[in-house]
């Protein structure tokens, strides 16, 4: 069958522009190699990387189709599904280079500032405050399974491309590097598991700059869920903070309370509790005063709040979800 393909071509020093090539191939064919055909067959100038061509090195990673993924693990057929291509229309394939990397040229990215991040989280087990045994430091199958999920990691930049936070945070490390983070907190040996939890503890470059919105889970090839892997780590700071700690923290557990106590967020509450801390954060107060003065000004500031319906039953959904979170915890100690 015929596959049109849009490459987004372009150099550091010329603007991005749409190549088109006709391919013939089979609806089995991986995107790699329909790639690998234009280059060795129309234009050998078309630049991409490519190594494994079996999703084990995470070089051929790319946006196809306006999602970041493996080039040799998607074909034409589960493209065309993805896209509703009717049968008998000729598929299009829409290819460009990862987001939030600069491109060096055509598909090729500079990857520097991916592990430039990955750094930040020194990514390395740590064992300089142990007596270093005989041979290794062993470890239970149990043990290893706690990171199994972030083990898969093969470093594509496939969510990192995606991330929104990263997108507008220059400081935010990213999902790659937050998933390896959790990788070492859950792993036995390391023995710097506090100062990394106060490190990854940040509201711009760790955790909690972090906007949740799910990308970096769907397009994982890997099945590594970077953001359930944050959200742990959120859960052991959460855990082990007081409200008083930091605004995020004081975020998420004045939210809990508020949704027990009347099923919905009493929004003045929450800002005064969370940005004016208790009113003990007087420039938090300032910032939001206008706001509040605005939205009085124009009839929106709520002036009573009634509990939602159904309020108790959402007290009694969140006594459940702590309940069986506890059962968990002490089935997994
Ligand atoms: S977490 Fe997944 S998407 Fe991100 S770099 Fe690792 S394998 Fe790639
Ligand atoms: S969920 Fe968080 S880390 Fe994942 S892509 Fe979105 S903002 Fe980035
Ligand atoms: S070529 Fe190695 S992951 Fe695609």
């Amino acid at each position: 069958m015929q596959i049109e393909f849009q490459i987004l071509r372009q150099t550091p020093d010329t603007a991005p522009k749409l190549d088109r090539f006709t391919v013939e191939a089979d609806s089995s064919e991986t995107i790699l190699s329909c790639l690998n055909r234009i280059k060795w067959e129309q234009d050998g100038s078309l630049a991409f990387r490519k190594n494994c061509r079996n999703t084990i090195c995470g070089s051929c990673s790319m946006r196809i189709n306006g999602r970041s993924t493996l080039a040799c693990k998607e074909n034409i057929a589960g493209e065309m599904a993805r896209l509703g291509t009717a049968s008998g229309e000729t598929p299009t394939m829409t290819i460009a280079p990862l987001g939030n990397l600069p491109v060096v040229k055509d598909l090729i990215v500079d990857m520097k500032p991916f592990w430039d991040d990955l750094e930040k989280v020194e990514p390395y087990v740590s064992t300089s405050s142990r007596q270093l045994p005989e041979r290794e430091f062993l470890q239970s199958p149990d043990e290893r399974a706690e990171f199994n999920a972030t083990g898969n990691c093969i470093l594509c930049g496939a969510c990192y491309s995606e991330c929104n936070a990263k997108e507008v945070n220059p400081n935010f490390v990213g999902p790659h590097a937050l998933a390896k983070a959790q990788r070492l907190l859950a792993d036995d040996r390391d023995d710097r598991r506090e100062a990394r939890l106060e490190s990854f503890d940040n509201p711009d470059s760790g955790v909690w700059g972090c906007t949740r919105c799910y990308y970096c889970n769907s397009v994982c090839p890997m099945e590594v869920s970077p953001l359930d892997r944050i959200s742990e780590i959120k859960g052991e700071i959460l855990d082990r903070s007081t409200k008083d700690d930091s605004r995020p923290i004081r975020h998420r557990k004045v939210l809990l309370e508020l949704v027990e106590e009347g099923g919905w967020i009493d929004e003045r509450k929450f800002s005064l509790q969370v940005i004016g801390n208790y009113f003990k954060d007087l420039q938090g107060l300032l910032d939001i005063a206008p706001l509040g003065l605005r939205m009085l000004a124009n009839g929106k500031f709520p002036v009573r709040f009634d509990p939602s319906e159904g309020s108790a039953e959402v007290r009694g959904l969140i006594a459940a979800v702590k309940a069986a979170t506890q059962a968990t915890t002490k089935a997994g100690a």
